[in-house]
């Protein structure tokens, strides 16, 4: 069975990240932004990254083109018709809002503009805002106070950007602020940072999944935490090569997280920057690492197992996938 025809949720995606160079050509253009190339294959081409902090600097510029509602409703669409194709039928899409609102874009123009999008789409969607970890604690639980207002249009709340030299711990105050608001909690640790982060977030934040969550194999204890827990890891396994979180492919961790026995989904996190969307990495998984067919239907069940969705919503993605993961296969030459 290909990839994409197996029902899926998407935990793990930042809607800057999927804004590819053609929208990026675009942009600039609709607000008269001189680009060193207009070359989308060019654009795509620089795409290349030595660790996170590399990849973070081209992000945050890129996303600077985003300003206005239409902007920000494009750029969900896009990635919704992606995603669609890809089998997702459930997106918890992150956002960084402080990084538009701090260049004086309109909350409501990034609210507004992605839940047009997603609400025009066929795919399930919540959005889940992230504290940006470089601009500090105070600006999170600041930026919490400006975003509860515009409660309706978010889940849960995230935690992203630079993790080394800013430990999650610091985050716990607008942590709690979110948990009392009954706002869903996740956050990025363990991706550059080390099993120590993850135990430091379990410890202090209150959270209910893990994104990233790599370095976690680092240390029996903290595996046996998670496990036992059942706290669920978003992995991104392409998103891992191009930020050189693991050596190559071949060498991802998953396996080793499964035979763990810790709860792992499938993400694509920034596909328009790590050469792939999330039906990709299930591909790569299958070609690349050696999962087989039913280890990625177990994959697909896993993602909707740790979804924010409400249960008959999951249970109906469920019997999906088992339908699909069951049905004959098509023979390529059928007509
Ligand atoms: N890690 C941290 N921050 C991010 C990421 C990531 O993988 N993607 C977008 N912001
Ligand atoms: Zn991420």
């Amino acid at each position: 069975m290909d990839a994409a025809l197996l029902p899926k949720a998407e935990l793990h995606v930042h809607v800057e990240g999927t804004l590819e160079p053609e929208l990026v050509v675009e942009l600039a253009q609709r607000h008269g932004v001189a680009l060193p190339t207009t070359d989308p294959a060019a654009l795509r081409a620089a795409r290349r990254f030595t660790d996170l902090q590399s990849f973070l600097d081209q992000y945050y510029e890129a996303a600077e083109l985003l300003r206005t509602e239409q902007d920000f409703h494009d750029l969900m669409a896009a990635y919704l018709a992606r995603a669609e194709r890809a089998g997702v039928r459930r997106a918890e899409v992150f956002l960084d809002p402080q990084h538009h609102t701090e260049r004086g874009v309109p909350l409501e123009a990034v609210f507004d503009g992605l839940s047009a999008a997603a609400a025009a789409s066929p795919v399930s969607v919540d959005l889940v805002p992230c504290f940006l970890r470089h601009l500090g604690p105070d600006a999170a639980l600041e930026a919490l106070r400006t975003w509860l207002p515009h409660r309706e249009h978010f889940v849960g709340v995230g935690l992203d950007s630079t993790e080394v030299g800013n430990p999650p711990a610091a985050y716990a105050p607008a942590y709690a602020v979110a948990a009392a608001e009954g706002l869903h909690r996740t956050a990025h640790v363990g991706e550059e940072g080390t099993a120590a982060d993850v135990a430091e977030a379990l410890d202090t934040l209150g959270i209910e999944r893990l994104d990233h969550g790599n370095h976690c194999l680092d240390d029996g204890e903290v595996v046996a935490r998670l496990r036992d827990t059942g706290t669920p890891l978003t992995v991104c396994p392409l998103s891992n090569v191009a930020l050189r979180v693991v050596n190559a492919l071949e060498d991802h961790p998953l396996p080793a997280m499964l035979a763990a026995g810790l709860q792992v989904s499938v993400n694509s996190d920034d596909p328009a920057y790590f050469g792939g969307y999330v039906d990709d990495n299930y591909r790569a998984l299958r070609d690349v690492v050696g999962l087989t067919d039913d280890q990625l239907t177990a994959l697909a069940l896993a993602s909707f197992d740790a979804s924010f969705a409400e249960p008959a919503a999951k249970d109906a993605w469920r019997a999906e996938v088992r339908a699909a993961a069951s049905a004959p296969l098509a023979s390529p030459t059928a007509s």
